[in-house]
């Protein structure tokens, strides 16, 4: 294996954005099947084809030199590939060393076997995926999850001093008459609550021009009844959040479709298998993989800099009866959100 001899810069696209934040999905595979996500028989990548952990550090602290500074772990559900917290010790001995923050966005169903040991490697926040508090719209959704597993992780994790932050996907007809009571439930707890717009990504389980609710619409009526106060609150993520009065809480919105934040855009998604998505809505990528085993470090920084070279301006995403595709076949699992 070669390691570099002259120190690459850092990392910087066609627009100058610099990229300082790296999702990793860990694995595309998951224990619910929720409808906006996955369809019912999925097909998941072959396990031989898995990057190893040693590879995912390597990649890790390739991007760390060149000024990654943040790290998401995601999935599919990050916490079922096996002997995870392994994976999570190793990027957590990262903190304080170039990168600033480790955190993972999560379903739930494992935080109360492994709220502890996150907390121990040196995550502070985590997100947690949460559609609806009702048991059998829960069910409905996610097609084999059961709430109270998630309530119990939630709870773990707030035990385990991790700062939970709600993503619930806004879903007209589905979920949209919980999403005050959702509010008041998170704020009540601590805990923030931000909404997503759905995404066209891949096939699903839904009809996603029915259930289509844009969340511009939303955040004016919410800001009849609640006295809404935009906040500057920046997480390297795309969300814009308001702080609720009335709750204390904060509240996000992540507003793919009716507002495109691609110019600031920061971030690179790499997939389980080694692939290097640089935009969620185009098909644009890099394997870092079969570059990093022919020539390692070399290789893998000669991949990332012609990434910065291909990474698209913008996604455009559109759903509406004209478009009956998704904007790109894969699903959200294969590259995290
Ligand atoms: N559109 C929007 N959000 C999605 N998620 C999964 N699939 C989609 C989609 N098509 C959400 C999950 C999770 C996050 C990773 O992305 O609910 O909160
Ligand atoms: Fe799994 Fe998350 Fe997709 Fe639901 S949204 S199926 S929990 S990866």
């Amino acid at each position: 294996m070669t390691t570099n001899a002259t120190s690459p810069g850092p990392l910087v696209d066609t627009f100058g954005r610099r990229i300082s934040y790296l999702r990793i999905s860990v694995t595309d595979r998951c224990d619910f099947r929720c409808v906006y996500c996955m369809s019912e028989d999925m097909t998941f990548l072959p396990r031989k084809d898995v990057l190893s952990f040693e590879e995912i550090d390597a990649f890790a602290s390739a991007f760390i030199a060149r000024g990654t500074t943040k790290i998401r772990l995601t999935g599919g559900e990050p916490l079922v590939r096996r002997d995870i917290m392994t994976l999570v010790d190793r990027l957590g001995s990262h903190l304080g060393k170039g990168l600033d923050e480790l955190t993972v966005t999560t379903n739930g169903s494992q935080l109360v076997r492994h709220a502890r040991g996150l907390a121990a490697a040196g995550i502070r926040r985590i997100n947690v995926s949460l559609d609806t508090l009702d048991h059998q719209r829960f069910a409905t959704i996610t097609r084999r999850g059961r709430l109270d597993d998630v309530l119990a992780g939630i709870d773990a994790a707030q035990q385990s001093d991790l700062a939970v932050k709600i993503n619930m996907v806004a879903m007209r007809g589905v979920n949209d008459d919980e999403i005050e009571p959702m509010m008041h439930w998170a704020h009540g707890k601590g805990m923030g609550l931000t909404l997503i717009e759905g995404m066209p990504l891949g096939e699903v389980g839904i009809d996603r021009v029915d259930t289509y609710l844009p969340l511009r619409q939303l955040h004016e009526a919410l800001s009849a009844r609640y006295t809404l106060t935009r906040l500057d609150q920046r997480t390297g993520g795309p969300a814009r959040y308001v702080h609720v009065s009335e709750t204390g809480g904060t509240l996000g919105f992540i507003t793919p479709m009716s507002h495109n934040f691609c110019e600031s855009c920061n971030r690179v998604r790499l997939t389980a298998t080694g692939q290097l998505f640089l935009c969620l809505g185009q098909d644009d990528q890099v394997n870092l993989r079969d570059a990093y085993r022919q020539d390692g470090f070399d290789g893998l920084n000669a991949a990332l800099d012609h990434a910065m070279l291909i990474k698209p301006k913008g996604h455009d995403f559109v759903i509406d009866r004209a478009h009956p595709q998704p904007a790109v076949a894969r699903h959200m699992s294969l590259t995290g959100g």
